[in-house]
This record gives structure tokens, sequence and C-alpha cells, in this order.
């Protein structure tokens, strides 16, 4: 006889899948009206918090009893009020905050909306279709990658023996978080940023919050058509492959091994693949991120990045795994 039980594991699974939209996007509205901001460290009932959000009070006490469900808010006698998580994260005013992120995430969700047409062209969302309003520019994005460095800034300084090097160069450094972590950790170190000049003025605010002016300098550039400099001990290329095909990436590796001093090397961190591309997921996922905002990015395998190296002259050295999802892999020049 026919089992026709439905098989309650796999129909959860897909349940589970199909319904991640809703949790994301609580979250990232919750964050775009600054409702958590809103209640700061107090409590507030609907009505007020619908008067000072300027949204509808229903909506409101839907959206905060949503959050409730997510453990963001918890409901008191007075209203809602934020959990330790909401207060700990998602205050724009939090040393953690992931706020800039989290508005990050609404752009992105508003592009992933469109995968279907991407899939189907096998090219970017185009802007033009996007809601204006989530069409962000260099400063948010630099902002938010500010958010995500927080905390792997500190775990690759840690990891990554700099002790030797007196030169670096950041290529695609972003908001300088790196930059800040590795000085911190290794006092005779300098180093360069370079990225384009909306983004180092970022970067700048956060140098000049580190108090680490005098030894991190910035050089406004693209890594493929200008000067990178020459004589570095250490160059790191962060989360900045994805965006480029594999060829360009391995011309990237060969400008970055020109700019080496002899014997220094190279390290590059991404969300790398294993070379059977069947993980992590977190990578698997991450592609589909790249589809739908670059030309030609991807995530890349072990295997890919040791051919750049090779084709670079570089003698791949060691991998040294970060956090859950970023992998660094360090190649010295033969030089
Ligand atoms: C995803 S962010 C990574 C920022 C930082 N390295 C990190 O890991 O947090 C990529 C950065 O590379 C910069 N970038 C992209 N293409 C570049 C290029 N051709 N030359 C220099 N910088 C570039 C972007 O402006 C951005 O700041």
């Amino acid at each position: 006889m026919q089992n026709d039980r439905p098989d309650l594991q796999t129909e959860q699974l897909i349940d589970e899948l199909m319904g991640g939209f809703r949790a994301a996007q609580i979250l990232m509205t919750a964050n775009r009206l600054g409702l958590f901001d809103l209640l700061g460290e107090s409590e507030m009932n609907c009505e007020l918090l619908a008067r000072s959000l300027e949204t509808d009070a229903r909506a409101t006490r839907i959206l905060c009893d949503s959050l409730v469900g997510l453990s963001l808010l918890e409901r008191t006698s007075g209203g809602y009020r934020n959990t330790a998580v909401a207060l700990k994260h998602l205050l724009t005013s939090s040393p953690q905050s992931k706020a800039a992120m989290l508005n990050h995430g609404a752009r992105l969700y508003e592009r992933w909306g469109h995968l279907y047409d991407s899939v189907k062209r096998g090219t970017p969302v185009p802007n033009e279709v996007l809601n204006q309003e989530l069409v962000g520019g260099k400063r948010d994005f630099a902002k938010a990658m500010t958010d995500s460095a927080r905390s792997s800034a500190g775990v690759t300084a840690e990891k990554l023996d700099l002790s030797q090097a007196l030169t670096l160069l950041d290529v695609g450094g972003g908001p300088g978080l790196f930059a800040i972590e590795f000085c911190t950790r290794n006092p005779q170190l300098s180093v360069v940023i370079m990225d384009d000049a909306e983004t180092l003025e970022v970067a700048a605010q956060n140098i000049a919050r580190a108090g680490m002016e005098g030894r991190i300098t910035t050089r406004p550039g693209d890594v493929f058509n200008d000067d990178l400099g020459t004589g570095y001990d250490f160059i790191f290329v962060s989360n900045l492959i994805h965006i480029y095909s594999s060829d360009d990436n391995r011309r990237l590796v060969e400008r970055c091994a020109s700019a080496l001093a002899p014997g220094g090397r190279l390290g590059l961190k991404d969300f790398f693949l294993d070379n059977d591309r069947l993980g992590p997921q977190w990578s698997l996922l991450f592609a589909v991120n790249m589809l739908v905002s670059t030309e030609k990015g991807d995530c890349y395998t072990l295997e890919e990045a040791s051919r750049w190296f090779e084709s670079a002259h570089l003698r791949y050295e060691e991998r040294i795994d970060l956090t859950k999802f970023s992998r660094l892999l360090v190649a010295r020049s033969c030089k």
C-alpha cells in the first residue's frame, strides 16, 4: 500500500526555506523605520510608536508583535521594549550596531526580488527597476562594511602574523577597520588603503576616530588601472575578488605580486568555496548575491585561487580559517 502521509521533515524544510523572507523583511523594515532607535532603553505603546514613526497604528501593532515573536522586542505592561539583543546590535549608537548593515540588507532584498530575471538573462539587476529609495551610494556601502568588519577585523588581526611586516597595502580596504586592527596589534606597521575617493572619506573618519592618521594613509585608485606603489611586505585583499571574474582576479593577483617586496606576502580573504563546490552553504548563497549585484562576480574555490597564485609566481603558504564563512589564503613572492 502506498504511504500517503506527507513527509513532515522534508515538507517543513521547504516551508522554512520559503518563509525565510518574512523574518528578514520584518527585521529590516523595523530598522528602516527607526523603531529600535525610537524605543532605545524605554518602553512605548503602539499608539505612541505609530505617531512618532508616522505609521499606521494597526500595522505598527502587527509589526511589533512579530518582532516579539522574533525575540527582538518584549511586550510589557506599558507596550513594547527592546530585548538585550536589540539593544546590543540594532541601535545605531551601539558599539556593536548592525543598523547600517541592515539598511544594506534592505537594499539587497530589493535586488534579490529580481533574481528570476537575473537567472534568465545572466545579468545583474539594473538599478532602474529598483525602488529608488533603496539604491544606496558608496558611502552607505562603506558604512555597512564598517558594521560587518567590526568583528572579523579583530579575528583577522589576531590570526594573521604581521609581526615582521613594516608596510601593508590594503587593496579595496573600504572603511579601514582591518587597517586599524592591523596597526593596533602591530606597532611597527604602516598601512596604505587603496579604494575609491568617496569610500576613503568614510575610512578617513574611522582612521581619525582611532587616532591612526600617522600610520594609515589612503590612496585613491583602481587596483586594475592605477599604480599600487611598490615594496610592500604584505598586501591584503579582503572581500574584493567576489566582485570580479576569475580572469580579472588573475590580473589582480599579478598586479599585487609585482607590488610586493622580495619575499613579501599576499593574503586573499573571501568566502572561498571547497574545491568540490559543495559548500560552505554561506558561500554558495553569497555567490547569488554577486549574481544579482555585479556583472561577473562569483565565489571561487581554493583551487582557482591557487591557479592565480601560480600564474603570478607566488608560492601558496597557508590557509587561515577566520570565521565560519571567511577564509584567508596567504602566498609568498619568490622574487
Ligand atoms: C566588499 S567591500 C570590502 C571592504 C573591506 N576590504 C572589507 O573586507 O570589509 C569591497 C571594497 O573594494 C572596493 N573596490 C571595488 N573595486 C575596486 C577596485 N577596482 N579598486 C579598488 N577598490 C575597489 C570597494 O569600493 C569596496 O570598498
